[in-house]
């Protein structure tokens, strides 16, 4: 996290993005990812560490969509939080729409991952889901971080999904041996730096790592670089960026081999 990396967009009009995002799209995923398929594919590997059940904190949790699933999983109790009070209006009203039980699960409050208004050693797992790298500058994604673990038990997990430098290279790299041009960052975000984020969870924050998940190696390869080759060579108008398509579907069927995701689940445990 070099101090002089930054995303195009300044704080305020990342806030800005956020709050159109969620009046434009409401409770259809878009209004945090229109890859629906990668977002299923995020939560389906999150999940398999909240078997044990107990206080997860959804940090950053835009309309609540991945919260909600969590909250379905036996014996969590989540709580979401996200700094777009559009946004928490939206999980409000998704999670009136929730079986009962599964409701009683679930809360949702605005709330600042720069400065989170929870106790210290409060949750078991702590959850973000490509929000870090909606904060603008390197020593605002550390603060996160530190803030992410602040809230974290002795023996609790902080799950960081989120996109890297790391990744979006290698599927770069390999985009461009078949002629595809680079896929680039979108302008409200700044990509994480693999390394840059364990030697800081390690070194500074006491964290220990136990590895990083690709957990959509596949389906980028297959969604980002197959696809579109296949679009080049099919007669007609096929549109290889539309996530709806059920080649996506089949996509996110795959077992995850590689490390070309741009997308990669980061796992921590704190120290007991
Ligand atoms: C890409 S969306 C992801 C939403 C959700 N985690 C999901 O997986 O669907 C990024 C979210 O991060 C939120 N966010 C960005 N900066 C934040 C901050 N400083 N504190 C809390 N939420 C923030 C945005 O409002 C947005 O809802």
């Amino acid at each position: 996290m070099e101090e002089d990396r930054r995303s195009r967009l300044a704080p305020d009009e990342i806030r800005a993005l956020w709050t159109s995002h969620a009046s434009e799209h409401g409770l259809d995923p878009a209004s945090s990812w229109s890859d629906l398929r990668a977002i299923e594919l995020e939560i389906a590997a999150i999940s398999t560490y909240l078997e044990a059940g107990g206080d997860v904190l959804d940090a950053g949790c835009g309309t609540g969509l991945s919260t909600a699933h969590y909250a379905a999983l036996p014996g969590v109790q989540t709580l979401g939080i996200d700094y777009i009070p559009e946004m928490i209006e939206l999980a409000r009203t998704r999670r009136e729409q929730l079986p009962e039980d599964v409701r009683a699960r679930v809360d949702f409050r605005v709330g600042d991952v720069l400065g989170l208004d929870l106790p210290d050693a409060s949750f078991d797992r702590v959850v973000s889901t490509r929000v870090v790298i909606n904060l603008a500058k390197p020593h605002e994604q550390r603060r996160a971080v530190a803030e992410l673990a602040r809230v974290l038990r002795p023996g609790g997990l902080l799950l960081l999904s989120e996109a890297t430098v790391q990744g979006w290279t290698k599927l770069n790299d390999l985009r461009a041996d078949w002629g595809l041009p680079a896929i680039g960052v979108p302008s409200f975000n700044l990509y994480l730096d693999q390394d840059e984020v364990i030697d800081f969870a390690v070194s500074e924050l006491g964290l220990e790592p136990l590895g990083i998940e690709d957990f959509a190696s596949s389906y980028y390869v297959a969604t980002r670089v197959l696809k579109p080759l296949l679009a080049r060579s099919a007669a007609g108008e096929i549109d290889a960026a539309d996530p709806k398509a059920e080649f996506n579907r089949w996509a996110s069927l795959l077992p995850a081999a590689g490390d070309y995701g741009t997308q990669k689940l980061f796992v921590f445990r704190r120290p007991l």
